[in-house]
């Protein structure tokens, strides 16, 4: 406590001495004053003075000449400053410049040279200067003694945040220049590339008129995979942020109203012409709208910012590649480039038509991929969806088929390029009935479009990878296995697949138990199904010739009715007698070619299934011995003549009272034949069908895919169809399996039981008519 009040004490008598002396100096030696005189003199001074004397300045600024001299009045040493220890004098001497306050002129105007750093002198107009924000209190102190002057300035001139810390500041205090920020923050080594330049700000607005989100993803490496990436990639990247930076930077201070009418160059060589505006407290680069915030003074340079910089949006050039890694796709970009396909992405992008789907980065499988699978996320022309499915009805699901780029594979596809299947359904697109596309609309850059989609879009796998479940294929596909055919040899022309799918072996279940136990019709059928090359369902009219897997002949028409929406397109084959209907969304591709997955079964004339093999499949021996009895019935087994036949189990035969030797087994057994013309109406359970012995059947769906047959003209007992099954010449012939036999009885009762009311009938008719008569009469 006492040492304390002592120093103070002192410190005050060495004060009021050195007020003395000053006063006296002055006084007596009144024609040589020097500028340490000029600060003793005031006793405004006195905090300046001493800093200066304890640091040591004083024989320094007695030597200098021709300079300025700012002051900080006492009142500008406020409580901050002593926490500050450091302390230059070089930030408040001008060197060589004696600076009077009135040649400066009114508006702003930039110390650049022989200043520690850039001092920013604003003249009010009504007197006032500033500099730096610090104003001028006492103006134009002059010593005779040496060449300068003199000001005292309100606040201290402490050293002006270094660039970074500027744009901090100026983020914090207002919103608008974080994109920016963002930007020099990951970028190394922008505080040497900016010292002593001017630097122009482009604001967060200015960015979002140039640029699209993808585009300043790309320049502020917004995902932070720019130091992960091999230089190969890294090199361009980096090039085009420093350029971006380039272009933002002259190597020369410029601001205030010196800016006006002056022309730069920037880092990246080009011209910039300034324009000073509002007596140089705003400025325009190449005639943009003048800047929002300007002279903002950093350690060492100045910054403007804008909301316009007219040549900011080509400061970089755009790629696919940038477009990528704006998308956050950099490990795409990665596989292309080991895998040698950057030209996809580069050059190309820019001069060729391209489409290209994108996986969604959040992938958590790490990439696997191979040159065909890469290139099977691209497709070489422009691929608008939204135009492309233009006349889609919104309801039905609509497709288009696709080449890929991936066409190199001449030992499976001959050469010809993998294709991909969009469909399009109530407004979402899927690729290949698996990969979702993620918005409609693609991002266009040069002459490249792209999509992104769900999950990473893999080629087309063997053929069980193929099909999809809901086809319902499996049946087909044990006969294609039981015939060794999921492994098709390389035929360097691709194979197109025809194959029964949606159960169709179901519906024809005799014809598939038949089939079970002869692998030689099984062979057949699926080799002839099999042929090379590979004909998609968007084919148009055209007849090729080809050969199928067992090496014949075939030859092959295509038939396509283009009507909108409902396509439906035919193949004839000279090996089948039937057209073969090719359903338009369904073609499923698989590594060697396409598979078309069908309605329904179709057999090759190599192959006869028979009514007799149909019947022997069934087991119904005795009924089979029945008919063999009746030449004329026989006859229709033996020829395949066009009628079908209702064949009872053969346990429930047993309980009909029929045998060989019955004399009613022919009209029994015409009970059970079905003209041939009438068998599409028992397929489809639809009318009526007559039987040969003239008695018509109604067919009656009881529950889905289960019928049932009754007599039109009989009492109410049904059967049940249990299984069916074609021969194979025609669909006229066909057998079905019924739970029990169709009895004459049920038919004699009501024949007789119809007789009376038709006799009835009958002679109420001419009761009425002699009644009407009679009527007429009397009048
Ligand atoms: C001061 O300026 C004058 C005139 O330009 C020059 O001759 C002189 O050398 C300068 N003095 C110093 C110390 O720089
Ligand atoms: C004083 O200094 C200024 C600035 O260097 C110079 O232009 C001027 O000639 C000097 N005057 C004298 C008298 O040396
Ligand atoms: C500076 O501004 C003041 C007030 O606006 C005006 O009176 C004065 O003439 C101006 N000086 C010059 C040099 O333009
Ligand atoms: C900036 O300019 C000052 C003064 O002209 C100079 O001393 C300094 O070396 C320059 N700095 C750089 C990085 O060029
Ligand atoms: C500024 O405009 C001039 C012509 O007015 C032009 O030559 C120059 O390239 C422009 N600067 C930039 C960076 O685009
Ligand atoms: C960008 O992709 C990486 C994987 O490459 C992922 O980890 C990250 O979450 C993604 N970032 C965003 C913002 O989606
Ligand atoms: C193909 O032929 C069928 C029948 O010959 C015809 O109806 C159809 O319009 C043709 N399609 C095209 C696209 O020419
Ligand atoms: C099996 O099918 C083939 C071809 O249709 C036929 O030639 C052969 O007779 C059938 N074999 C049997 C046991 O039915
Ligand atoms: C199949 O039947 C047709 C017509 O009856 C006959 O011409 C052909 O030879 C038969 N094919 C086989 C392989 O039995
Ligand atoms: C049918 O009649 C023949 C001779 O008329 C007779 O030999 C046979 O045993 C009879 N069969 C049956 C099952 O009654
Ligand atoms: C079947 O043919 C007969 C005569 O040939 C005809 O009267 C009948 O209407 C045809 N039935 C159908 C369903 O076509
Ligand atoms: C029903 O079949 C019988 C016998 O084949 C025939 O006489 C009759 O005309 C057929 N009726 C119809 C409506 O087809």
């Amino acid at each position: 406590m006492k040492v304390k009040s002592w120093s103070i004490v002192i410190q005050l008598y060495w004060v009021s001495l050195l007020m003395a002396f000053t006063s006296s100096a002055q006084s007596t030696s009144g024609e040589f004053t020097s500028v340490v005189d000029i600060l003793s003199e005031s006793a405004e001074f006195s905090t300046f003075l001493r800093l200066l004397q304890r640091n040591g300045h004083i024989p320094y600024l007695n030597e200098l000449q021709n300079f300025t001299l700012l002051a900080p009045v006492n009142s500008a040493f406020a409580s901050e400053f002593e926490k500050k220890a450091e302390f230059d004098v070089k930030n408040y001497v001008l060197d060589d410049l004696v600076l009077q306050t009135s040649q400066i002129s009114n508006g702003t105007t930039i110390l650049r040279d022989s200043v520690k750093f850039p001092l920013s002198i604003h003249h009010y107009g009504n007197g006032e200067i500033s500099i730096n924000k610090a104003f001028i209190v006492e103006p134009d102190l002059t010593p005779n003694f040496q060449n300068a002057t003199v000001h005292g300035i309100s606040t201290l001139l402490p050293d002006p945040p270094k660039v970074g810390n500027l744009l901090e500041k100026l983020e914090s205090d207002r919103e608008g220049v974080h994109l920016f920020n963002s930007l020099i923050k990951s970028f190394k080594g922008f505080e040497s590339l900016a010292s002593n330049s001017t630097l122009l700000i482009p604001f967060d607005v200015n960015f979002y008129k140039d640029f699209n989100h993808i585009e300043i993803n790309y320049l502020l490496d917004a995902f932070n995979h720019l130091s992960t990436v091999e230089s190969s990639i890294a090199r361009d990247w980096s090039r085009d942020r420093e350029r971006f930076l380039q272009t933002l930077l002259c190597h020369k201070i410029i601001g205030g109203l010196e800016a006006d009418d002056k022309s730069l160059i920037n880092l990246a060589g080009q011209p910039i012409k300034f324009r000073s505006w509002n007596l140089g407290s705003c400025m325009s680069v190449n005639d943009s709208t003048p800047s929002v915030y300007s002279n903002m003074i950093y350690d060492r340079g100045i910054a403007h910012g804008f909301t316009e910089i007219p040549f900011l949006h080509s400061a970089v050039s755009f790629n696919t590649e940038k477009y990528l890694h704006g998308m956050n796709s950099t490990d795409f970009v990665r596989e292309l480039f080991f895998r040698n396909l950057q030209h996809m992405i580069r050059d190309e992008s820019i001069t060729k038509k391209m489409t290209i789907f994108i996986p969604e980065t959040a992938l958590n499988e790490k990439f696997g991929f191979t040159k065909p699978s890469l290139l099977y996320h691209f497709i070489e022309d422009q691929v608008w969806l939204e135009d492309e499915f233009l006349s889609s009805n919104d309801e039905q699901p609509s497709t288009k088929m696709f080449q890929s780029a991936f066409c190199s594979s001449n030992k499976r596809l001959g050469g010809q390029c993998q294709r991909l299947k969009i469909q399009k359904l109530r407004g979402s697109y899927t690729i290949n009935s698996k990969y979702k596309i993620l918005h409609a609309k693609p991002y266009e850059i040069g002459k490249t479009l792209i999509y992104t989609i769900s999950e990473d879009l893999q080629l087309p796998g063997d053929f069980l990878s193929a099909l999809n479940p809901f086809y319902h294929c499996s049946r087909s596909l044990v006969f294609l296995r039981q015939s060794g055919l999921l492994k098709l040899p390389a035929n360097t022309q691709g194979y197109t697949v025809l194959l029964p799918c949606f159960d169709s072996w179901g519906f024809f279940d005799l014809n598939f138990e038949y089939l079970q136990n002869n692998a030689t019709a099984v062979n057949l059928i699926m080799k002839n199904l099999i042929l090379d090359g590979l004909l998609y369902s968007d084919a148009k009219n055209v007849t090729v010739e080809t050969r199928n897997i067992l090496g014949e002949k075939v030859s092959l028409s295509v038939s396509s009715t283009d009507d909108g929406g409902d396509d439906e397109t035919t193949f004839q084959l000279s090996t089948v007698d039937e057209v073969i209907r090719v359903n338009h969304s369904l073609d499923s591709f698989f590594d060697q070619g396409v598979i078309h997955p069908l309605q329904s079964a179709y057999f090759p004339r190599a192959v006869n299934i028979t009514i007799s093999d149909l019947l022997e499949t069934t087991g119904a021996t005795e009924f089979i011995n029945f008919l063999e009895h009746f030449q004329d019935l026989s006859s229709i087994i033996k020829e395949n003549k066009p009628y079908s036949i209702l064949v009872p189990t053969a346990s429930s035969l047993n309980m009909e009272p029929v045998g060989i030797n019955s004399t009613n087994l022919q009209d029994f057994l015409k009970l059970h034949i079905v003209t041939g013309n009438y068998t599409k109406n028992l397929l489809h359970c639809e009318g009526q069908a007559n039987t040969t012995l003239g008695e018509p059947l109604l067919c009656r769906e009881s529950s889905p895919g289960s019928y049932l047959l009754r007599l039109e003209n009989g009492a109410d007992h049904e059967v049940r169809i249990l299984r069916k099954g074609c021969s194979s010449f025609g669909n006229e012939s066909c057998i079905f399996l019924i739970d029990r036999p169709i009895s004459l009885l049920w038919l004699s009762q009501q024949k007789s039981h119809l007789h009376l009311p038709g006799i009835a009938v009958g002679v109420g008719v001419i009761v009425g008519v002699f009644s009407v008569v009679a009527i007429f009469s009397a009048y």
